[in-house]
């Protein structure tokens, strides 16, 4: 009698820890999903401050290279030789070289200027990382 109450006792004990564990998991796992980065919020105010002066139709950058950072579908269209921006893959995209130096300095972006900070073109990575979304 004694040894089968404790069998009960002792199970329920191990399937309310497995139901915790459970919930914290999948709580956990929700929130890595949904996007954190913003393209309104954090990668446009970059270009405006840094880019656009020279990315605008009659600026030099984009006479230069067709790249119009005044828009959303300007930066996705990319240049007159092709798109900077590879959704999800900021490593592959030009974008990224240009503007973490690791390219010839005559292209290093912003033209003639300060390199960006690490935190700036750390969150413009993570938009790019996160599916470079309009959002
Ligand atoms: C002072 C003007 C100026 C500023 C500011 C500037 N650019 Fe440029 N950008 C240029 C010029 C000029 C070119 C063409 C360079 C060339 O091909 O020789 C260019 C080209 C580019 C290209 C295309 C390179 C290629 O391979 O054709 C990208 C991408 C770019 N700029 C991004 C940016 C970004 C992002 C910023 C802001 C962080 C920025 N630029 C700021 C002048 C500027």
């Amino acid at each position: 009698m004694r040894t089968g109450l404790w069998t009960v006792v002792v199970s329920v004990a191990f399937a309310a820890v497995g139901l915790m564990s459970y919930e914290v998991a999948s709580q956990a796992a929700k929130p890595s999903r949904a996007p954190t980065a913003s393209f309104k919020e954090d990668v446009f105010p970059i270009f405006k401050g840094r880019c656009i002066e020279c990315h605008t139709p009659g600026g030099k950058g984009f006479e230069a290279s067709g790249l119009d950072l005044t828009s959303y579908a300007g930066l996705m269209k990319g240049t007159k030789f092709g798109p900077m921006v590879i959704p999800g893959d900021a490593q592959a995209s030009n974008l990224m070289a240009l503007l973490d130096w690791r390219v010839n300095k005559k292209i290093r972006m912003p033209h003639g200027g300060k390199k960006l900070s690490t935190c700036d073109r750390d969150a413009i990575r993570h938009w790019i990382n996160e599916g470079a979304l309009d959002n």
